[in-house]
């Protein structure tokens, strides 16, 4: 494939998490030099099922008018934080942790970072991957798809900083989490020195950027462990907004919208504080975390055969909430705030004193908030003849000692959910914040 035949002209800049930067100047000469401006604005158009597919059928990989909006959707690569961490769940997404290879340290990652973040801008804006001399070595297959709203996310593992030599700058949001009575958690696929997270609305973009972030890791780094998940695909329902996870929740409700007053100190680390808050990680030794934020990952299988026995009045009382439309069992709507004081004819209260969204609600967590940012996950059948099939609970915070610990500390009491649900692995990862043009991600922490 050519260097330019995948160029694909961005017809909506999805604002993810990021700041918006405009298409990469190569797209806007392609465009030009095509005189297709205007087609690709015109292709934003919704197209029914007959028309996608017709859509898809005509379509050119140099003529990114053949893109429908879900292909043409794209998210910006600079801003001041990494891209998907605020940005709408994708349909389709990769987990993967690399190791450092023997022998490579902290210059041999610096120039893997630079690498990844160079695939990693490519790919967001629909281009094909390249080499580190620029040559094309892209598979071909996203050829045809636009961005499809592709993020690419990076973090860096506890033990990360001490194959660098960096652990005066480690911080202490990255300390081990603690034991939970409910942890089955299998070492091999936990943790890791780097954590990249990819999601895209195209199953085959979503695929794409993991064989070429793979490629890029070369002999620097190898995989861990990798775990793929899905979402609902965008255009399939307009109601709920909300995703609906595997026993069938509607499932997100409570998250802490970029609008609320205090969003961006809860889920991004400010400037000058390594954890959000005056802590042992305040300084410039921490500098590098500035817009970051910490990415707490847990695999949790559901247990399906054994939820799916419950009624659904039950089911609802183990969450609190009604399963159909995500209102609070206390009345009103999704959106309805819970009245968790509510008590029913019988005298006891109808958000059960155990119900999953009570306990880990932040008014009853002192106010400790997280982003959840999940897909779900389905592999096939497990060796006990279950499903093996649940969430990749990945969920934001300044500091994961103030969101996700005490949340998982109180959950893991008492929560009804406990007995239809098993945490089999984990990470918690540094996420730098975005780079800026010319730079690359962890560029402030590896090279200064
Ligand atoms: C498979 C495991 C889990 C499932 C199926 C699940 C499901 C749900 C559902 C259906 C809700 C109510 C709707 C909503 O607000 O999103 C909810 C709320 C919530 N969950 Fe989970 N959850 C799981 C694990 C966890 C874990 C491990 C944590 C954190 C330690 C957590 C933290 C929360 C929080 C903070 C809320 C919002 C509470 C509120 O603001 O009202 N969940 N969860």
């Amino acid at each position: 494939m050519s260097k330019n035949m995948k160029d694909a002209t961005p017809k909506a800049a999805r604002n993810g998490s990021g700041t918006g930067a405009a298409a990469p100047a190569g797209a806007v000469s392609r465009r030009r030099l095509l005189g297709t401006a205007g087609a690709a604005g015109a292709t934003g158009l919704v197209l029914g099922a007959a028309g996608g597919a017709a859509g898809y059928a005509a379509t050119r990989p140099d003529d990114p008018a053949a893109l429908t909006t879900v292909g043409s959707t794209r998210a910006m690569f600079h801003g001041k934080h990494q891209a998907g961490i605020t940005a709408p769940l994708q349909a389709h997404g990769h987990l993967i942790a690399f190791d450092l290879a023997p022998g490579a340290g902290r210059k041999e990652a610096a120039a893997l970072m630079r690498r990844w973040s160079a695939t990693a801008e490519r790919l967001m804006a629909g281009r094909p991957a390249v080499d580190g001399d620029g040559a094309d070595h892209d598979t071909g297959i996203a050829l045809d798809a636009g961005p499809s709203s592709l993020t690419v996310t990076f973090g860096f593992g506890r033990t990360f900083f001490e194959r660098t030599g960096l652990t005066g700058r480690r911080p202490t949001a990255l300390d081990p989490l603690p034991p939970f009575s409910s942890d089955h958690l299998d070492a091999k696929r936990s943790n890791g020195d780097l954590w990249v997270q990819i999601g895209a609305d195209d199953a085959l973009v979503a695929f794409h950027a993991l064989r070429a972030l793979q490629k890029d890791a070369a002999t620097t780094a190898r995989v861990r462990w990798q775990m793929s998940g899905f979402n609902r695909t965008p255009g399939a329902t307009d109601r709920p907004r909300t995703a609906r996870n595997l026993m069938g929740q509607i499932d997100g409700t409570g998250n802490p919208k970029p609008s609320d007053s205090g969003f961006d100190q809860r889920i991004f680390v400010p400037s000058g504080a390594g954890t959000g808050t005056a802590s042992a990680d305040s300084g410039p030794a921490f500098d590098w975390m500035a817009g970051g934020s910490y990415a707490v990952v847990r695999r949790i299988r559901m247990l399906l055969d054994d939820w799916e026995k419950l009624t659904v009045d039950r089911q609802e009382r183990v969450i609190g909430r009604r399963k159909a439309d995500g209102a609070p069992l206390s009345g009103g709507t999704e959106t309805t705030g819970m009245d968790l004081d509510k008590a029913g004819p019988d005298g006891r209260l109808v958000i059960p004193d155990n119900a999953h969204a009570r306990i880990s609600s932040p008014e009853k967590n002192g106010g400790a908030a997280m982003l959840r940012r999940p897909f779900s996950y389905h592999d096939g059948i497990a060796a006990d003849g279950t499903p093996d099939a649940g969430l990749l609970f990945v969920c934001w915070q300044a500091d994961p000692f103030r969101g996700f610990v005490p949340v998982q500390r109180k959950l893991d009491r008492g929560d009804a959910l406990s007995p239809f649900i098993r945490h089999e692995a984990s990470g918690v990862f540094a996420v730098p914040g975005g780079a800026a043009k010319g730079e690359y991600v962890g560029q402030r922490l590896l090279e200064s």
